[in-house]
């Protein structure tokens, strides 16, 4: 009796270890406050609001390691250059197809005071996409002095769609820890 009980409590505490991993990475208040700043300024421009979205938050913080040590000087609004683009594409699974119509947009603030991030996004000429409602998702990253926002649309051109892999979709729902729950279940 008392080892069928150990069982038992191994495989919940693998299963709560394995849900937690795959809780959402991160909800940061800097880019939760962002967003709502964007967000009611989209809303004065009467377009709806942007959804936080997976994948385009992923490249957003490829994007932002990348630019971490340059200069606040190469923020040339969205020109930025990245010669690795389709690597941290790659890096983050997603099917570049799906990635023509989106956007990327980098500010460098020193000290990332939050006033000036919104209002280099609001008030520049980030303003034409972040006023657009073409645009409906985002994914937002921080490093240093650089904010990075990549918008995402809804049309299969701007989706930031993951590449088809089967193994893509085992891991990226909680099957492999009821798998692993079953399995630990009949050892011993
Ligand atoms: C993207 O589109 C091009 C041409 O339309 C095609 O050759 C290529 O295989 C596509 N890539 C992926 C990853 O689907
Ligand atoms: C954008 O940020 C810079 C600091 O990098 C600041 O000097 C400038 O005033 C800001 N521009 C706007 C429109 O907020
Ligand atoms: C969005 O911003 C651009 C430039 O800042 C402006 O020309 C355009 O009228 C704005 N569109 C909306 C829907 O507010």
């Amino acid at each position: 009796m008392a080892s069928s009980s150990i069982r038992f409590a191994i495989v919940l505490l693998l299963h709560v270890i394995l849900l937690v991993q795959l809780l959402p990475v991160h909800s940061d208040d800097e880019d939760d406050h962002l967003l709502q700043g964007i967000n009611s300024f989209r809303q004065s421009a009467n377009v709806p609001p942007l959804a936080k979205h997976d994948n385009a938050d992923c490249l957003a913080e490829e994007i932002a390691d990348e630019l971490e040590h340059r200069p606040c000087a190469s923020n040339t609004a969205s020109n930025t250059q990245l010669a690795n683009y389709q690597s941290l594409i790659r890096k983050c699974k997603i099917d570049i197809n799906t990635t023509t119509d989106g956007v990327i947009l980098p500010v460098c603030v020193p000290d990332r005071v939050a006033p000036l991030v919104l209002t280099n996004y609001t008030e520049s000429q980030n303003s034409g996409y972040l006023n657009n409602s073409r645009y409906t998702g985002v994914g937002m990253a921080h490093e240093d002095d650089w904010t990075v926002l990549v918008l995402a649309t809804n049309t299969p051109g701007g989706s930031f769609a993951n590449k088809a892999c089967l193994l893509n979709i085992i891991t990226s729902n909680h099957l492999v820890s009821l798998f692993l729950g079953v399995f630990l279940a009949f050892v011993g």
